[in-house]
């Protein structure tokens, strides 16, 4: 994760200019002093979306939307703080330096990268269009029905086959051979990576080439199909998803995702309209690319794998992703040996849209899938199928949704409730949400909790009562980590000036990188805005709880460390028992919001 100098922000904050950040998204009309436009937040008739000029924040007079550049994007284009800044930087031309912590990785900049890898795609697309051996490629492109401005839109190029011509054009621009390197444009022995195919770049969201998908069209070119580009410090491989530079907006607008398994697919069909496809990229498309998908609020994902056993047997492994955090998964049909590039050529945006419309949700899918290898004719093998299904659903996060979805197995495959779902021995194990672990990172319950509060302070819709509710009842002591206290006081302090916090100000004042690593892990997670109110109570109300419970330790410990005489025990006892009656309560100038009922 990426943090900051503190220069460079500045320098980004006095460039940026909001409303040609918002120009692409909102159609703003000059009225004035201002901009108007219809809220891109909620519906609406007429304008109620403002852009003071000179100011670096836009407000809905409609819904209350309010928030600086970074928060617009985070919450339009549903990008993370992190990204956000990047993709300013990027449009306004500032170079991020990162600020010097205590073990940064050392290395080129994200940003000479990135103007490397532009540097070699613009070559690629250079050969593609303009030379002899580009010509043999476009024809290959043609004759899969890939024209001009499909080439175009996904600035499709040409790797030539002698290394040399691409080596010499990238010296010739100033690009080192060590930077072509951590770029992955080299392979580990040092030589070239990509000669002789085609060349199709992988965008970030600001539209940044971070790496290729190269595609032979020789059938004596080495290697097989596709090649990818390797690990680097912007192409991480288990986050990509192909497509999503051009599909991220309507994916987060519709909330819900296609799911294909080719490249050639997603272009296919995102430049036919379904602009809410997205690729797994060669390797198996994973965990952390279904938490990138979940992160954009979706919430249905319709997987279009290949008709074959294998596309189908990922169909299973993909949709269980999915559901297992509550998110609809329904499943295209397509036929044996065929795939949505194909079908699209041949048939048309029309039928692919009415395969979409007949697509199976997960669960009779499932069924079918595992009674094509399991005789349910027997009751041994419906017994096994039965329970096989039952088994991954009682792996998903959401009682509910387990509930609902064993009854529906039940119907689906005719068998009586009762011995499919609650009687089961191990059925109240849904009820408890799997503990979370994060790679091999240790779950610290004190950083989650205060990161939760402070989200909601710094992108819930913060209005007067939430800076209320936290001057009334949170104090310093309440924190544990002494990061959350100091970001704490300057977001309450910012918000009272501010009405909403300015992130970039924000990030601004942190000099410690570990503060502003902190911030970036606050706003990487995505919350309910409407909810700020409630959120913000619980959080406050847990806070106050652990501390509550934190004094009576204290004391307990105190007790028994057996220095104490007796009247100092005594005296520990009743304080023990004050607090213990004092069970804390979330107070609003109303009155008491939180009362919980007592316990021992
Ligand atoms: P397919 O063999 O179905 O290819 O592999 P495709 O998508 O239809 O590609 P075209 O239409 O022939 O160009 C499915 C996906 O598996 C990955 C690619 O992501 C491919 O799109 N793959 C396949 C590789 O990474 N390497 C390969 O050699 C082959
Ligand atoms: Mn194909």
């Amino acid at each position: 994760m990426g943090t900051f100098s503190r220069e460079s922000l500045e320098l980004l904050r006095s460039r940026i200019d909001l409303v040609e950040v918002l120009g692409p998204y909102v159609k703003l009309q000059r009225t004035g002093a201002s901009h108007k436009a219809l809220c891109p937040f909620h519906e609406e008739k007429s304008p109620s979306f403002v852009v003071q000029k000179g100011d670096s924040h836009y407000h809905c007079f409609g819904c209350g939307a309010h928030g600086d550049a970074i928060q617009f994007l985070m919450a339009h284009l549903r990008l993370s703080f992190v990204e956000a800044v990047e993709m300013l930087a990027e449009r306004f031309n500032v170079l991020l330096e990162e600020a010097q912590g205590p073990e940064q990785p050392k290395g080129p900049s994200k940003a000479l990268l990135k103007d490397t890898l532009d540097k070699a795609s613009r070559f690629f697309q250079f050969c593609l269009l303009h030379t002899q051996e580009g010509h043999a490629a476009l024809e290959y492109l043609y004759s899969r029905g890939i024209d001009l401005e499909f080439i175009r839109m996904f600035q499709i190029g040409l790797a030539p086959k002698a290394d040399r011509l691409f080596l010499e054009a990238m010296r010739s621009q100033k690009i080192s051979d060590p930077l072509m390197k951590e770029a992955g444009l080299f392979s580990q022995s040092g030589r070239v990576f990509f000669s002789d195919r085609i060349m199709i770049p992988i965008l970030d969201p600001a539209g940044s080439v971070i790496g290729f998908t190269a595609r032979k069209f020789k059938p004596d070119t080495f290697g097989p199909k596709y090649i990818n580009t390797a690990e680097t410090p912007l192409f991480k491989k288990s986050k990509i998803l192909f497509g999503l530079s051009y599909s991220r907006k309507r994916i987060a607008k519709d909330r819900r995702v296609l799911i294909v398994e080719g490249q050639i697919d997603a272009m296919r069909l995102i430049y036919n309209g379904f602009n809410w496809t997205v690729a797994g990229q060669g390797t198996a498309f994973g965990e952390d690319q279904a938490k990138e998908l979940i992160h954009l609020g979706i919430r249905q994902a319709y997987l279009a794998l290949d008709g074959d056993t294998a596309g189908q047997e990922a169909a299973v492994k993909i949709g269980h992703l999915f559901q297992k955090e509550g998110i609809e998964v329904w499943v295209v049909s397509l036929p044996e040996k065929c795939d949505p590039d194909l079908i699209l050529q041949e048939k048309g945006p029309q039928d692919w849209q009415k395969r979409i419309d007949d697509s199976v949700e997960y669960l009779p899918f499932l069924v079918n899938h595992f009674s094509r290898t399991i005789n349910i004719q027997t009751p041994a093998g419906k017994n096994e199928l039965v329970q096989m299904i039952a088994k991954r659903i009682r792996d998903w996060d959401h009682p509910l949704m387990v509930h609902e979805s064993l009854r529906k197995l039940a119907r689906l495959t005719q068998t009586p409730e009762s011995m499919v779902g609650g009687a089961e021995e191990n059925a109240p194990q849904i009820y408890f949400k799997r503990s979370a672990t994060l790679g091999t990172t240790e779950i610290d319950p004190d950083r989650i909790l205060e990161a939760d509060l402070l989200r909601w302070l710094l992108i819930g819709t913060v209005s007067a009562p939430i800076i209320r509710i936290a001057e009334l009842n949170l104090k310093p002591e309440h924190f544990r980590l002494s990061s959350a206290r100091t970001l704490y006081e300057k977001a309450l302090k910012a918000a009272k000036e501010n009405q909403t916090c300015d992130l970039l100000s924000l990030a601004i004042d942190l000099e410690n990188p570990e503060q502003q690593m902190f911030l970036a892990e606050i706003l990487q997670k995505r919350i309910n805005r409407d909810k700020a109110l409630d959120g913000f109570i619980e959080a406050v109300r847990r806070i106050l709880e652990r501390y509550w419970m934190q004094q009576r330790e204290e004391i307990k410990l105190k007790i028994y460390s057996g220095h104490c005489s007796e009247e100092e025990v005594l005296e520990l006892a009743k304080k023990f028992d004050e607090i213990k009656r004092a069970r804390p309560q979330v107070v609003q100038e109303t009155g008491i919001l939180s009362k919980k009922e007592d316990v021992n």
